[in-house]
């Protein structure tokens, strides 16, 4: 495609115009807007580029070591990996209110991000995966959704940090971003993966965070995942993912009485986000994702399905 490939040859010039021989930090999330961004610069730049991913331990299974695999070891980007969990779970103790979750993981998310990006000595730009509907999205007055809900990821950077910003993305839309994703060689289901909130299972561990939820919610909600992608939905919907209730419930395994969590499985179709409806997934397919998860993942007993839409219901839990 002579549009991709030309608006690609054109960012990469103005990239290295503007940086020089100056260096540039860019937080990495694994979602799909930070990889085109750090894959871009990283073309354009090099090891001029040096990207701090922060394992919050609220993460999917495995992202940490994946997104290692994908975007260090192939693409040979240079990652420092920053894991924080012990030092999100600790924060987290003793609190359930959501804001105040979202907060404690916000506030610590940009004190382990400033600490890091002054560890990289000289570096100039700070790079970010900002797409044409954030800048819109800032511009515009804040709903309700924003004062419900704080936290999103634009301007969630300290005013402090005094980086020249990079925004390579900055006029695109999401679906222009795949395409450049996928020209630069970003594997098909890295680029169209479902969007992932920033503070990530924190919210979808209803209540308090524990280090054994964390782990139980992640086994679930990958096995959820593997069977939308083995199955063909994956694409179908617009973000799936499951939700762990603090809810006990009694259940029977062989000859035993079981008394465990409630896991929730939520899926969404949308076109903004700002509404949505419940995915009609097939009933034999929810069939085997339900047996799959009470199965294998010791402390669920028992899986429900989200039928609601947004409004009133959020697409999140908290
Ligand atoms: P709701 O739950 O408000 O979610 O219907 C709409 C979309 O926003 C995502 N979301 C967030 N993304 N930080 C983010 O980066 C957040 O704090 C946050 N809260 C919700 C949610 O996953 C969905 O895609």
């Amino acid at each position: 495609n002579w549009r991709l490939t030309n608006y690609i040859d054109q960012t990469v010039e103005e990239i290295r115009e503007k940086v020089g021989d100056q260096k540039v930090i860019l937080g990495l999330s694994g979602g799909v807007d930070s990889s085109v961004a750090a894959v871009l610069i990283h073309k354009a730049i090099g090891d001029q580029l040096t990207c701090i991913f922060v394992d919050t331990g609220l993460l999917r299974k495995d992202e940490a070591r994946k997104v290692m695999e994908n975007y260090g070891e192939h693409f040979h980007l240079n990652i420092k990996l920053i894991d924080a969990s012990e030092r999100f779970l600790n924060r987290l103790k003793g609190t359930s209110d959501p804001e105040e979750k979202r907060k404690i993981i916000g506030n610590e998310f940009v004190a382990v991000f400033d600490e890091e990006s002054h560890k990289i000595e000289g570096a100039k730009f700070l790079a970010q995966g900002t797409i044409y509907p954030d800048v819109i999205e800032s511009q515009s007055v804040k709903g309700p959704s924003a004062v419900i809900k704080s936290h999103h990821n634009v301007g969630g950077l300290p005013e402090e940090m005094d980086f020249q910003l990079l925004e390579p993305l900055r006029e695109l839309f999401k679906d222009e971003v795949r395409k450049v994703g996928e020209e630069l060689g970003i594997p098909h289901h890295l680029v169209y993966r479902h969007p992932f909130p920033g503070p990530g299972l924190g919210i979808r561990i209803l209540g308090e965070v524990s280090e054994e939820k964390v782990k139980i919610l992640q086994e679930a909600d990958d096995i959820f995942i593997q069977e939308l992608y083995k199955n063909n939905l994956y694409e179908k919907v617009s973000q799936a993912f499951v939700v762990l209730l603090p809810v006990k419930s009694v259940g029977v395994m062989g000859d035993e009485r079981t008394y465990e969590y409630t896991a929730v499985v939520r899926s969404a179709n949308t076109v903004d986000f700002m509404t949505a409806e419940f995915s009609k997934l097939p009933w034999d397919f929810l069939e085997k994702v339900s047996n799959r998860i009470i199965n294998e993942v010791r402390g669920i007993n028992r899986v429900a399905y989200d039928i609601s839409s947004k409004p009133p219901a959020t697409i999140e839990w908290e």
